[in-house]
């Protein structure tokens, strides 16, 4: 029988451009005739069956805004294969036959269980301001979170070399360097660490802080990835003041590169996801995730989510040192 009633939720961190998919999922869906009920606060709206109707009105005005309409968890519950198999059959007395899941690598492993032990046919899009899941290019949030950091960085850049300071600047993404690499090149940062770094982190920092002292440099902005291998951009602030006794300035942009407005790309992948998520539903496909690939939409296996996360390309990381020369 035709798809009729679908849900939607959005789970793990927020990140701009989740309502743009929310909201292509409910139109593209009213277009089908199909209802579309919005989870409330991720999977843990599951397991409450919080599970409203969401029309295509409740959609206006969303597709400019940060964060999620429908709120977000991480939820430890899911975890536990009882509570799973008690959220399918829930879902099955509801009709809800089927779930568009906005998340990352967390969210679509809890997605391929409960489609695996269940056949409840789930949908993945990736939505993650860290851009660390294998099989796309893209994530939500990537790029309004890029930018944001990016902002910000250009304005300590005006401080950093008024006072001729040396500014450590910590970015989010606490197991993937992926904003703090592009960050990096895209404000001419002096150095990165992140966490995926072959080197000696702490070391190579020191000698690029040298070498750029020695040709005549007075200011540095190092870009730190908040997982990176000292912990962090005040472990790694305390290190440099104590061996080397350094005037330095720390930042932690922290949760501002979360939210506001999404950028166009934000808001163009995020609809492109929601109306093929739906299409592809309808279609007859069960589980799987959307992902872009060299420009292009392309959908992977669910089970495809376990592959090994992609890595910063080292020639983007390897280009800082060069242009900071
Ligand atoms: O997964 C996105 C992310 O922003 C990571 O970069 C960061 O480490 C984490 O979420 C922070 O999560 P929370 O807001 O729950 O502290």
């Amino acid at each position: 029988m035709a798809l009729q009633r679908l849900g939607v939720l959005t789970s793990g961190g927020d990140a701009p451009g989740m309502n743009a998919a929310i909201r292509a999922v409910v139109r593209q869906a009213v277009f089908m005739g199909i209802e579309v009920r919005g989870v409330h606060k991720g999977f843990q709206g599951l397991v409450d069956r919080d599970w409203p109707a969401l029309t295509s009105r409740q959609c206006a005005n969303i597709l400019q805004r940060g964060g999620t309409i429908l709120h977000t968890a991480r939820c430890q519950a899911f975890l536990e294969p009882a509570v799973r198999a008690q959220v399918a059959a829930d879902l099955r007395a509801e009709g809800i036959e089927a779930l568009v899941i906005i998340g990352g690598d967390g969210s679509f492993t809890g997605a391929d269980l409960l489609h695996r032990e269940h056949g409840i046919s789930c949908a993945g899009i990736p939505g993650t301001i860290d851009n660390d899941l294998p099989g796309t290019d893209r994530t939500l949030g990537f790029d309004t979170a890029l930018n944001t950091a990016v902002e910000a960085i250009d304005r300590i850049r005006d401080t950093a070399s008024s006072h001729e300071r040396l500014f450590l600047v910590e970015v989010m993404g606490r197991r993937s360097g992926m904003l703090a690499v592009h960050t990096a090149i895209a404000c001419g940062a002096e150095a990165v660490l992140y966490p995926e770094s072959a080197e000696d982190t702490f070391e190579a920092l020191v000698n690029q802080l040298r070498s750029n002292w020695e040709r005549g440099k007075r200011s540095s902005i190092v870009v730190v990835a908040e997982g990176d291998q000292e912990g962090g951009a005040m472990k790694v602030g305390e290190r440099l003041r104590s061996e080397f006794g350094l005037d330095l300035r720390v930042v932690v942009l922290g949760h501002i590169q979360r939210g506001g407005s999404p950028t166009a790309m934000d808001r163009i992948w995020g609809s492109r996801w929601g109306v093929e998520a739906v299409k592809r539903l309808v279609a007859g496909d069960t589980a799987f995730y959307l992902g872009m690939d060299s420009g292009r939409l392309v959908s992977r296996p669910l089970s495809a989510i376990h592959e090994p996360r992609p890595e910063p390309p080292r020639e983007l990381s390897e280009l800082v040192a060069v242009l900071a020369r």
